[in-house]
């Protein structure tokens, strides 16, 4: 069975036919050459097919395109404003935070989206006290970007990006 479906890729509206059992990954991938979600594990463990889906961060190989119809799909490479990169991009460029880069538009996507979240004042495991804004330190930020991997072991790069960038992202003080 097929569907005829519309996905806005970093701002820009696709209509296509997907088999029904397509994944939102291989929508992107393989039907519109979407390359900067990557698929690692294809099971949801790695964190490497992260986009953000109307602003919210997800797995793209757990997503049926269909789910993802006429939704506004943000990938890494949609992050930049033009030349200008996105302030977790130039941290992640500072800091050290890749080596082969695999994981590395996953980790951007995933590190948008949470910093989000942490405004927002949603909670993680990590998150001592419930009645007040997170405090995005770095046991906060691991925690929170654990269902990203990265089989280079960058994550003290990765971890001193976010915390760079955090200010520059429109995360308010308190979750700071
Ligand atoms: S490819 Fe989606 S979580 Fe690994
Ligand atoms: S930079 Fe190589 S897997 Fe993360």
């Amino acid at each position: 069975m097929h569907a005829d479906i519309t996905l806005a890729v970093d701002g820009e509206e696709h209509a296509l036919r997907v088999d029904t059992r397509t994944t939102l990954l291989d929508a992107l991938r393989e039907h519109l050459g979407a390359t900067a979600p990557k698929k690692g594990c294809d099971h949801g463990q790695c964190g490497a097919c992260t986009v953000l889906l109307d602003g919210r961060r997800a797995l793209a190989c757990l997503i049926l395109a269909v789910a993802g119809d006429s939704c506004q799909v943000t990938t890494a490479a949609g992050l930049a404003d033009g030349d200008t990169l996105h302030p977790l991009q130039q941290a992640f460029i500072d800091h050290d935070g890749f080596q082969c880069g695999y994981c590395t538009p996953g980790q951007l996507c995933s590190a948008a989206g949470m910093l989000q979240e942490a405004a927002q004042g949603w909670p993680s495991a990590a998150t001592t006290d419930l009645t007040a804004p997170p405090v995005l330190d770095d046991t906060e930020i691991r925690e929170r970007m654990s269902g990203n991997l990265c089989r280079c072991g960058a994550y003290p790069g990765i971890v001193a990006a976010i915390s760079t960038a955090a200010p520059h992202t429109g995360v308010p003080e308190g979750s700071r």
